[in-house]
């Protein structure tokens, strides 16, 4: 096993699972052997999510919350105390976006962003850290960052700077904790075929920009994701912490 990818039982908090890369990555854990806990707030989407791991025989949990309604998330923190007492993976991947010119963005729209994609992964990473990682004397957190947390956007200023956030927020609870033996990385996916974009792939022209930009020549799969975000929550990782790995098609940081 030691140098094998072995989740069982391993319980592993995803939130944003409902669908895209969430739902991906918890297919990826659940395949082997974890324990998903499912965050969402669509049941629908997360029955979805739900059936999809246990026809491949996999382990999971639903939980319908708001991640930005404080009581929602205490009371799911409450629960996993109640059914598991632990935490072993925390993968903060909900995230919301919005292609609006910058100064028609309104504040309310500027803090959905930035309380979905930033503040809750810090304060549900310190929550689940308190609660169940530094008394456990082990955790690994992968945040899901973005390209464009390098890079500006236009229109998405909202989004690329809660991305850049969530790199220099990974960097220093990593720097933090390391002597808890939690460690704390990034996945930074390319545009990938998810709801999040769905707006823009409808646009042919613009697949074809992104392609000829990109070195592999198309948008990622949510599927694609799935490798980078095991690897980091596994032991394989273990001397691995503050740092990002791209998903880029080759796009070497530099997006547009
Ligand atoms: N797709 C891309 O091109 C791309 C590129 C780089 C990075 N990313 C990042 O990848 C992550 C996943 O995005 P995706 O592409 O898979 O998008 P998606 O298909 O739109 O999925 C977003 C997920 O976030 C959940 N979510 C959003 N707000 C939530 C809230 N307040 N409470 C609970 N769950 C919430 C949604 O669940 P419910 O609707 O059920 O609540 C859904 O499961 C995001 O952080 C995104 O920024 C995506």
């Amino acid at each position: 096993m030691k140098y094998q990818f072995d989740f069982t039982d391993k319980i592993v908090l995803i939130t944003g699972a409902s669908r895209g890369i969430g739902r991906a990555i918890a297919e990826g854990f659940s395949s082997l052997g974890a324990i998903s806990l499912l965050v969402g707030r669509n049941v629908e989407k997360l029955n979805e999510t739900e059936a999809a791991i246990l026809e491949q025989g996999g382990k999971c949990i639903k939980i319908q919350a708001d991640i930005n309604v404080v009581s929602q998330v205490d009371t799911m923190i409450n629960n996993i105390k109640r059914d598991f007492n632990r935490v072993d993976i925390l993968i903060n991947n909900a995230g919301v976006g919005h292609r609006i010119p910058s100064i028609d963005v309104t504040e309310e729209q500027w803090k959905t962003v930035l309380d979905t994609n930033l503040n809750t992964p810090f304060f549900l990473s310190t929550k689940i850290a308190k609660e169940f990682m530094i008394p456990q004397k082990c955790g690994k957190i992968v945040n899901t960052a973005s390209m464009g947390g390098f890079s500006g956007i236009p229109m998405s200023a909202a989004y690329s700077s809660s991305k850049g956030g969530i790199l220099q927020m990974t960097r220093s609870l990593a720097a933090e904790w390391a002597k808890y033996n939690i460690q704390v990385n990034c996945i930074c996916p390319h545009y990938t075929k998810t709801d999040l974009i769905q707006e823009a792939m409808s646009n042919e022209d613009w697949i074809r920009l992104v392609a000829s930009r990109t070195p592999i020549g198309r948008l990622a799969e949510p599927e694609e994701t799935v490798g980078a975000a095991l690897f980091l929550a596994s032991h394989m990782a273990s001397y691995i912490t503050g740092t990002y790995i791209q998903i880029d098609g080759g796009c070497y940081g530099g997006g547009f």
